[in-house]
């Protein structure tokens, strides 16, 4: 029926399909997410290990879920997780994925040129009304789409961790992103539960501009020797009714994410001291202890 439209005439896109690029801590979550309101997700990795590791992050999240929610019904919580992992499957090959994708919502490493060439690939096979996004947490989405050839659909989608729990989204247009594109996005993080609210593509967007300047903030007066870890952590969950500590929350986020964050803002604009390098923060990322993910950050985790 819309085999006389073209391209352009392509209208507000309703996702159903959806492949996501990177199994870790975010893809895995919102893979979560989408699947369990009904979208059809497909979720990309390099490796078939770390995928497996991926579906039982999920499986492990829906039972946190489902023991609060199922509390006395457990046949019919495992009914629902299955429900759910059934519209998950897995895929090594982003091409493959893509070609049946209304939206591909890319979670890997934040490293521009990694993304860059992930979505130059993607632009190639993907349909034509495809949507891209990118979950990333600094860098420009401008930058991001400039090796696509499809700027009107491409825009931000930014979830916070835990995704599961965290019920914001920040949907990210560009100058060149499309309202109809918007639209998509912005329903999309709707239809997924959560509260979208509408970004500039400036640094951090909103969120992150604000919160990460603040964790390194307590590094540093740290590392002046102001306060204890324990003690700063403890000041802002009692005095600033945080849920976490700044440096629970910068292992929970991952100090590889942080530091990655902070350089990409200092090599912009080098001389504003929010964004100075921080050696506490360096010294752990050089010997890979990122944080919880890897068991140990500022505090250890086994
Ligand atoms: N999946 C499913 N359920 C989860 C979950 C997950 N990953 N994490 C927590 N829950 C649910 C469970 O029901 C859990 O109960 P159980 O432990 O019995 O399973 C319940 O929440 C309570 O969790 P916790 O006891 O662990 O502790 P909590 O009440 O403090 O909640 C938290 C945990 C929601 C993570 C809360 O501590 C919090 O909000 N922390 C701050 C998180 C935050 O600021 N995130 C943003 C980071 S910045 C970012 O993401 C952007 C970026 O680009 C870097
Ligand atoms: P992570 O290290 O947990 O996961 C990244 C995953 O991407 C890994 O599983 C890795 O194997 C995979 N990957 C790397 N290169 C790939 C490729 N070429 N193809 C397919 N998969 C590939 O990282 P994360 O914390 O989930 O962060 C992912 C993105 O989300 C980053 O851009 C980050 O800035 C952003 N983000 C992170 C947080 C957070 O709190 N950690 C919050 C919001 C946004």
């Amino acid at each position: 029926l819309c085999r006389h439209f073209s391209s352009s005439a392509v209208r507000n896109v309703v996702i159903k399909n959806v492949t996501i690029i990177g199994g870790g801590q975010m893809g895995a979550g919102i893979a979560q997410v989408a699947a369990a309101t009904g979208h059809s997700v497909t979720l990309v990795d390099t490796s078939d290990d770390i995928l497996k590791t991926a579906v039982k992050g999920i499986e492990g999240s829906l039972k946190r879920v489902v023991k609060k929610k199922f509390a006395d019904k457990p046949e019919a919580g495992e009914e629902f997780i299955q429900k759910i992992l059934q519209n998950v499957s897995t895929s090594t090959d982003s091409g493959s994925a893509a070609q049946r994708s209304d939206l591909v919502l890319e979670a890997i490493v934040e490293n521009l040129k990694i993304k860059q060439d992930i979505f130059h690939q993607l632009d190639k096979v993907a349909p034509e009304h495809t949507i891209f996004a990118s979950n990333t947490s600094s860098l420009p989405i401008t930058d991001i789409a400039s090796t696509t050839s499809r700027l009107d659909r491409f825009g931000g989608l930014h979830f916070f961790n835990p995704v599961p729990m965290m019920k914001l989204v920040e949907v990210v247009a560009t100058s060149a992103t499309s309202k109809e594109t918007f639209d998509s996005l912005l329903n999309f993080s709707k239809v997924l539960g959560k509260t979208p609210v509408s970004c500039k593509d400036t640094p951090g967007f909103i969120v992150n501009r604000l919160l990460v300047p603040y964790l390194v903030e307590a590094v540093r007066l740290h590392e002046r020797g102001h306060g204890s870890k324990e003690d700063v952590d403890i000041a802002m969950k009692l005095g600033a009714g945080h849920p976490m500590g700044p440096f629970e929350l910068a292992d929970y986020v991952g100090l590889d994410t942080i530091k990655f964050i902070i350089d990409g803002w200092s090599a912009k604009d080098p001389s504003n001291p929010l964004f100075a390098p921080i050696e506490m923060l360096n010294k752990l990322v050089a010997e890979g202890k990122l944080g919880k993910k890897t068991g140990e950050g500022f505090y250890k985790y086994k």
